[in-house]
């Protein structure tokens, strides 16, 4: 079924963050959250290749955070996220299953990463972890005004990995479309997207509360406490 390859996008700035330098090379529990999410995905023994997609000004940086191993390349990314994931897919080519999975989820265990490809390797051509929405989630017009309140049972919150048969993803990436995750330009062609049930570790690190928390949540577990979350 040929090899697994995790994309990695790594390229953005972090804007939300506003810290000095590129979110992914931001310290989390004094480790880029770049070497976090990259460990990750090797700690679960059943990715062939890994692919990191970085500014072109930190491919250096990023090539000594990582660990020295032949399954960790890296590539120069773009300016939107759907850019830097081109970068990566072009740069798969031997892929038979793709994982695209931000660096800005550093805390992702292994095993939602796990359960991804099980689910691909099942036969499921698109996958993508979800959690239910805890907020009551409202549309608005361009004033600001409420237009809707859509059923929040029917509603998920969308994580990563989200993984894919390979050619798959790259029919999506070549057809015409608009989306805000990957999954969405499958979605785009038709194709089922299963989900699967996602974690909370896998949140985003998106502003300086998302830093503090993902801080706090590596210092409970060196105290061993993470389990009970
Ligand atoms: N990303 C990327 N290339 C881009 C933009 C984003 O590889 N041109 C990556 C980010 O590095 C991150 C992931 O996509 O790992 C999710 O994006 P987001 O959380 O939005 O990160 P940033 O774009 O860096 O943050 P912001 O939108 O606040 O600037
Ligand atoms: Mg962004």
């Amino acid at each position: 079924m040929g090899p697994v390859i995790a994309l990695v996008p790594a390229a953005g700035r972090g804007v939300r963050l506003g810290a000095t330098e590129p979110k992914a090379f931001v310290a989390v529990g004094g480790r880029p959250m770049l070497g976090l999410a990259v460990d990750g995905l090797l700690a679960t023994g059943m990715i062939d290749q890994v692919i990191v997609m970085v500014p072109a000004e930190l491919v250096d940086r990023a090539v000594a955070l990582l660990p020295p191993s032949p399954l960790v390349r890296v590539v120069v990314g773009g300016v939107e996220r759907i850019d830097s994931v081109r970068a990566g897919l072009a740069a798969a080519a031997d892929a038979g299953y793709v994982l695209v999975h931000d660096a800005a989820r550093a805390l992702t265990p292994p095993d939602l990463i796990a359960r991804v490809i099980a689910e691909l390797r099942a036969g499921h051509p698109a996958v993508v972890p979800v959690l239910p929405v805890v907020d009551t989630v409202k549309s608005v017009d361009r004033a600001g005004t409420v237009t809707g309140t859509p059923d929040r049972a029917t509603l998920r919150a969308v994580q990563t990995p989200q993984g894919f048969a390979a050619d798959l993803l790259r029919t999506a990436y070549a057809t015409p479309g608009i989306a805000t995750d990957d999954a969405g330009l499958v979605e785009q062609l038709g194709v089922p997207v299963r989900t699967i049930p996602g974690d909370p570790l896998a949140f985003k690190i998106t502003t300086p509360l998302d830093l503090r928390l993902a801080d706090a949540v590596l210092t409970a577990a060196d105290s061993s406490v993470v389990g009970n979350l």
